[in-house]
């Protein structure tokens, strides 16, 4: 394949869930611009809309306005979170200072995903909690006038730690918060400093205290560093070309990807850099280049680990072995990410195998072929489509509609950067 032009990605997931939830509780009318459509994303806008907020429909290429009133209102029936753990772990930390009863639901890959995580720090805060199936959903919150929260997660993890200050936001109590291994996306921390939150970092405690408010606001979402790693994964297997992916953020606690395909021997480069809302955004120079294999260790892992999958992909086209440090959290993810990466790799044929919580891939350069098993795993359907573009590949992946759980139009986004005549 031969890669050219100058595309764009969706807007990142993360911004355009935090937006969506933070200008539904500000009192007045904000603007969202580029904001993510995807599945994800109407979860949050659906179960917004349940809890007394007015968001317009959420269409590619327009502008989202949201009218929050200040506070959430008691829903009617539960809150259907489809597959998105963020919007249901990020809604757990809001509702806690939210003082009625609110089920949560959703799929049947999010309905298998742990809550405890999260319920137990905001349990400390003072919120109840009544679960149906144990460590999953269904799941009720009921708020409370909540309590100041000193506390270190057992995973370094945004979800967690987005619930937490969030539940100190809407709750304005003081928390304190340590990450175990490696630190995770921080626009929770960003956005909060923007509304004026004092959000300070010390000893490796990030300390969350009251003081600032919610205002209306009018921002861009940067395009997704995630959804642009697979454009940017199949740039890099391509044959030969340059590939331009423009205005996609470039937060330092998610670009961990880059500098491990920099060791690779993967070729990015960063050009056009501004800053949009706190975030810092740039466009993506790709090229072609061999791949070597590297150790990703485990303080690497939360900075990249929604790009695992695609990383894999890359190791396996690799000369020599990548091994993946402590990526035991993939077993939690939409699906058991972990075990599947390591199946479907050796289904097209590479040699890829999980040892205790490490991942070890081995690169080839034999023609990828096979049937690949999402389990409607939306990253691992388009790790493995990226994988398909190799010369000789021939790989089925079983449900690519699942795509569209973060990256709407995905498999046209990757056909189109070939450049037309090439091979
Ligand atoms: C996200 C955090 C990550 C990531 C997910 C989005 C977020 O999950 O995998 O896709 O927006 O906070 P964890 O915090 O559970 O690792």
């Amino acid at each position: 394949m031969k890669v050219a032009g100058s595309v764009r990605v969706p807007g990142d997931k993360s911004i355009t869930h935090r937006l969506l939830l933070l200008a539904a509780l500000a009192r007045g009318t904000s603007h969202v611009g580029g904001a993510l459509t995807s599945l994800d994303a109407r979860s949050t806008a659906r179960v917004l809309r349940q809890l007394g907020a007015e968001l317009s429909p959420l269409r590619p290429g327009t502008t989202v306005s949201v009218r929050g009133k200040g506070r959430f209102r008691r829903p009617h029936g539960p809150l259907f979170c489809g597959n998105s753990g963020t919007t249901t772990r990020l809604l757990l930390g809001l509702l806690s200072a939210h003082r009625f009863a609110a089920t949560l639901t959703g799929d049947r890959s999010l309905r298998r995903r742990p809550m405890r995580r999260v319920t137990v720090p905001l349990a400390a805060m003072g919120a109840r909690f009544t679960e149906q199936q144990g460590d999953g959903l269904p799941l009720t919150v009921r708020g409370q006038h909540l309590r100041p929260l000193r506390y270190e997660l057992p995973v370094s993890s945004a979800q967690i730690k987005s619930a937490i200050l969030l539940a100190g936001m809407a709750g304005e109590v003081e928390v304190a918060l340590r990450e175990p291994n490696g630190r995770s996306r921080d626009h929770t921390e960003r956005l909060l400093r923007a509304f004026g939150y004092a959000v300070t970092e010390k000893d490796g405690w990030i300390h969350f205290a009251p003081g600032g408010r919610l205002e209306p606001f009018d921002v861009q979402v940067p395009g997704d560093p995630s959804s642009a790693a697979f454009l940017v994964g199949a740039a890099v297997m391509a044959q030969t070309g340059e590939l331009r992916i423009a205005g996609v953020g470039v937060n330092p606690t998610r670009t961990g990807f880059l500098a491990v395909l920099g060791r690779m021997g993967g070729s990015v480069e960063l050009e056009n850099p501004s800053t949009h809302f706190g975030e810092p955004v740039a466009d993506l120079i790709v090229r072609p280049s061999p791949l070597r294999g590297t150790e990703v260790t485990a303080g690497e892992i939360p900075g990249l680990i929604d790009e695992i999958p695609l990383l894999a992909v890359l190791a396996s086209r690799g000369s020599g072995t990548t091994t993946f440090r402590d990526v035991g959290e993939l077993r939690v993810k939409e699906s058991d990410r972990l075990g599947l990466i390591a199946e479907n790799l050796r289904s097209v044929g590479a040699q890829a195998e999980v040892v205790g919580d490490d991942l070890v891939v081995e690169g080839s350069d034999r023609a990828p072929q096979g049937k690949v098993r999402t389990a409607a795993d939306h990253r691992l359907a388009m790790a493995f489509a990226v994988l398909g573009t190799v010369p000789g590949a021939r790989i089925r992946v079983d449900d690519m509609a699942c795509a569209a759980v973060s990256f709407p139009g995905f498999p046209a986004s990757l056909r189109g950067i070939a450049a037309r005549g090439g091979k």
